[in-house]
């Protein structure tokens, strides 16, 4: 880290010690907010008024601030542009409407594969002077943690080794095998992908996140590997005046909402 960048990192004294400060921003306005959430609703029908590439660039941006585990960033996003391909990936989503009329069509992946990588990546570009022991430790294992091996042959020796400290006191119980990596790396991406079309609606234009779709046909598309899983494809466009089919359904909060 730059001795520039250093010095404009914001502090704060607790207990004697200079630790990082991110002040809390005091004037964001919870009706926009909501109204944002509110008025997202999967658009099946789109008009073919294009979103500006600085639209789509700054909500691609926004889908990358989620939070992501350990920070690993798992995502990938696809913008299929090729007039031949994008027609490839209508016919792969089953020529869904969505699909069809979308102006942009964004292939959502999630990458298991980039683990140690990014590991490295993270400790290279530690946002701070010093990277602690504890952060280091946690860089260098989390790769080991997160490899199947062959077969899951790695991932099960870890599931016994640790279900048996698991005896003892709480244990990590995952992700070891490939399907918990999947798992994992979905997960993230999946809350990059409710932040973009959160931002596209904000930006005054609608999505629909489609996971109806030819798995198999789209890897073949994209070229991707066995290591990138195509989670969902987003249609992305201004909203067609019919464009919403019905209205939204949510059932009664008691049904989801428990306290304990
Ligand atoms: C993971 C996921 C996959 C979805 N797949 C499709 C799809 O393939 N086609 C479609 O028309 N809608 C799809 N939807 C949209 C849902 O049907 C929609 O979100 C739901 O009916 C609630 O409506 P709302 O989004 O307007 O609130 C999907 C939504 C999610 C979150």
């Amino acid at each position: 880290m730059s001795a520039e960048a250093v010095s404009k990192l914001n502090t704060v004294t607790v207990d004697g010690k200079a630790r990082y400060h991110e002040p809390v921003p005091s004037n964001i306005d919870i009706e926009s907010f909501r109204k944002v959430v509110k008025s997202r609703r999967s658009v099946r029908k789109f008009t073919n008024k294009p979103i500006p590439q600085e639209v789509l660039d700054d909500c691609l941006d926004m889908a990358m601030l989620a939070p992501c585990s350990s920070g690993l960033q798992p995502w990938e996003f696809y913008i299929v542009r090729s007039p031949q391909k994008k027609a490839r990936l209508v016919k792969a989503c089953m020529s869904q409407s969505a699909a069809k009329t979308a102006s942009e069509l964004i292939v959502c992946v999630a990458r298991t594969d980039r683990v140690h990588e990014f590991s490295r990546k993270m400790l290279r570009e530690w946002p701070m002077p010093d990277v602690p022991e504890a952060v280091k430790k946690y860089y260098q294992l989390i790769p080991l943690g997160y490899a199947p091996g062959p077969l899951n042959s790695f991932a099960m020796i870890k599931k016994v080794a640790i279900s048996a400290g698991g005896f003892f006191a709480p244990v990590p119980r995952g992700p070891f095998t490939r399907s918990e990596v999947q798992l994992w790396a979905s997960k993230s991406t999946a809350l990059a992908c409710e932040n973009l079309v959160l931002a596209l609606r904000a930006h005054g234009f609608d999505s629909c996140m489609m996971e109806g779709f030819d798995e198999l046909r789209v890897r073949k598309l994209l070229k991707l590997s066995d290591n990138a899983l195509p989670i969902m494809v987003i249609a992305a466009g201004e909203r067609a005046d019919d464009g919403v089919f019905w209205p939204q359904v949510r059932f009664d909060r008691e049904l989801f909402i428990h306290q304990v």
